[in-house]
């Protein structure tokens, strides 16, 4: 019997790897650098099944160059960088992998937020170019987060992680996210209300055109000149021009960025030149544990597709009406 064929659109870890290696025909793409729009449009003609990443964007074009596709298995929670709709009209269920990186990712929420609040990056710097040459009792004074208003964007599991941490921190937690209910604690309000009050601010929300630039300069101009942003969710959800004149003028006290529009950012981004603006290239779920558990349930989601049975995790159930 002739294998199904996959195309893996980036090398990942070898605990999913080895689910589907023998069962298909296995096309796994091995540079370190994504695939370019040609490489994948040739990489997927006539495959059965596609394992994807944020990197690649799958839109109908994509998909019509495998009529037979049966199944798109995204290496991550978010799916924006896949066209839902055309593949539930081709009928093509869509995979993602939920909770596994959910305590990563509101970890790493949690290590912006300290690292911009007590300027660790700063600091770090300071030691490195040779000026600590005594203790001084006004250098690089950061902000308490002790007893602050923690503002979460979006109640979502990610969200609700980064809730039940801040309860060890004595933070007051609201959240903003007209879907969800309380719970650890916090108190649901309005997103204007959460901007004006929070101290520290999280973004949870999933990238659509709604949340796409919400962080803009008229949201920018309703927070404390003392408030912390971090964005662990999708980049463009905050618009750069207006976060970096925002904290350029000091009219919030910093930002911490795992995600940024553009992405990759380019090294002389003016976001960059910014001492009180702290990024990281994506890490949110980039644990080892975490990422083998995405590779296990992004391959299980695959090989579901492919015998065509129900997904573990799909975003688009209708495809099963
Ligand atoms: C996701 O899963 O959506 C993250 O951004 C990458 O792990």
């Amino acid at each position: 019997m002739t294998k199904q064929k996959v195309f893996v659109t980036r090398n990942i870890p070898e605990k999913g790897l080895v689910l589907i290696r023998d069962l298909y025909e296995a096309d796994i793409w091995q540079s370190e650098d994504p695939p370019g729009r040609n490489d994948l449009l040739e990489r997927a003609r006539g495959v059965d099944g596609l394992l994807s990443a944020l990197t690649e964007t799958i839109d109908a074009t994509i998909m019509d160059m495998a009529p037979g596709l049966k199944v798109i298995s995204n290496f991550a929670v978010g799916v924006d960088n896949i066209d839902v709709a055309a593949a539930t009209q081709r009928k093509i269920p869509v995979g993602n992998t939920p909770g596994v990186l959910t305590d990563a990712t509101a970890d790493l929420a949690f290590a912006l937020m300290f690292a911009v609040a007590r300027r660790i990056v700063e600091g770090e710097q300071f030691v490195k170019d040779g000026n600590w040459k005594t203790w001084n009792p006004r250098l690089l004074l950061g902000a308490d987060i002790v007893g602050g208003t923690l503002g979460i964007i979006g109640f979502g599991r990610i969200g609700k992680a980064v809730a039940r941490r801040a309860s060890g921190f004595d933070l007051h937690v609201i959240y903003s996210d007209p879907t969800e209910r309380p719970a650890f604690g916090t108190t649901q309000v309005d997103l204007d209300v959460l901007l004006r009050e929070s101290d520290f601010i999280s973004l949870h929300v999933p990238l659509t055109p709604i949340t796409r630039h919400m962080i803009n300069s008229v949201t920018l101009k309703m927070m404390k000149p003392n408030a912390v942003l971090v964005n662990t969710s999708r980049g463009p959800v905050v618009d750069p021009e207006a976060l970096y004149n925002a904290l350029k003028d000091h009219r919030i006290f910093g930002a911490g960025l795992d995600v940024t529009e553009p992405e990759p950012l380019p090294a002389d981004h003016p976001l960059l030149s910014l001492p009180n603006c702290l990024v990281v290239p994506h890490l949110g779920s980039a644990s080892k544990e975490t990422r083998d558990n995405m590779a296990i349930l992004a391959a299980k989601n695959l090989i579901a597709g492919l015998n065509e049975e129900r997904l573990p995790n799909c975003v688009n159930p209708q495809v099963y009406e």
